[in-house]
């Protein structure tokens, strides 16, 4: 039996899956663990099921021992694993698409509708009590009829427009490439950043976190939008410059910032703390029941497939 280290403490139910049809060393206290314990535990591993809590860059992945053949990552983005350098060391790595589409476009529809909408400060101030309604009270943005600029037009972007044409929006896109006009579905199409943000009243990043997205969000693409634009992220803290972002909110560029991703999670900038236009949210976008169960499927399936020679369906490298 193929042994297999699982970094996180999984779903009941997946463990037991994983039982079935592995020698499994798992986290029963469900430590993070750093890097260089990730190294030790692995040791004598054909393989390992991450998570997106788990560091695992080139470095690590030169000091794994020889025995890890496969990186099953539970999670559809891997910016946390050096797939190129697992590559070079014959290490094959896996993610989970799919099956958190519809779970993680939800949330950047709660995170655009919480900003917008005031939900923070209306919880503090319902919670505090010392509310009246009055017409001025809490007025926020209205996201219905709106434009809707979405930057990365993938699996969760397009479940993103899918579920904003309910609210009657107008949705434009920057994507790598152009998508087919089934895919497209009427979204219209900017082949620059500029382009897009100039046009948006609301905007939604969903592009994954690479070396060429990474502060993709600063000061020179925030200066394009119009002022009171609002945006959410639900993709990857790395995308954006939050010094930028903090200063593109205090100006009135941004109306408000919902999140639910961070530079060096879980830690949060401080300054997103101390701004009431933000509405946060601790990296919630997969956390269904159901969704957890699937990824954690998926990635025992990419597993199983490989360790039987099959090709996994979800091969990153
Ligand atoms: C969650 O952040 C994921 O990438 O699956």
């Amino acid at each position: 039996m193929k042994k297999i280290f699982v970094t996180r403490k999984l779903l009941k139910e997946n463990e037991e899956k994983l039982k079935e049809l592995f020698d499994v060393k798992l986290n029963l206290k469900d430590k993070i663990y750093s890097a260089q314990e990730i190294i030790e535990e692995s040791k004598n591993c054909d393989g390992i099921l991450s998570s997106v809590t788990d560091p695992i860059n080139a470095e690590t992945i030169s000091k794994l021992s020889s025995s890890i053949k496969i990186i099953a990552n539970g999670a559809v983005g891997f910016g946390n694993i050096d797939f190129k350098a697992a590559r070079i060391k014959g290490i094959a790595v896996t993610n989970t698409p799919d099956v958190l589409t519809d779970a993680t476009a939800d949330i950047q529809i709660l995170l655009l509708l919480g900003a917008s909408r005031k939900a923070y400060e209306g919880r503090i101030a319902a919670e505090k009590q010392n509310w009246k309604w009055s017409w001025d009270f809490l007025l926020g943005k209205q996201m219905s009829n709106k434009r809707l600029g979405i930057l990365g037009m993938g699996r969760i972007g397009r479940g993103v427009a899918r579920r904003a044409k309910g609210f009657g929006m107008e949705i434009h896109y920057h994507n790598r490439s152009r998508l087919s006009p089934e895919e497209e579905d009427g979204a219209i199409y900017h082949h620059d950043i500029k382009s897009l943000f100039e046009q948006s009243e609301f905007l939604s990043i969903n592009c994954p976190a690479t070396p060429e997205t990474t502060k993709i969000i600063n000061k020179e693409t925030l200066s394009y939008l119009k002022d009171n634009t609002v945006v959410g992220n639900a993709a990857r803290g790395d995308v954006v410059d939050d010094e930028a972002m903090v200063e593109a909110i205090k100006s009135g560029k941004v109306f408000a910032y919902g999140l639910d991703v961070y530079n060096g999670e879980p830690k949060i900038h401080p300054e997103y703390l101390k701004l009431k236009n933000i509405f946060l949210l601790p990296h919630l976008g997969s956390a269904t029941k159901r969704t957890r169960w699937d990824m954690a499927y998926r990635a025992t399936k990419n597993l199983e497939d490989f360790f039987n020679n099959k090709k996994p369906q979800d091969l990153i490298n």
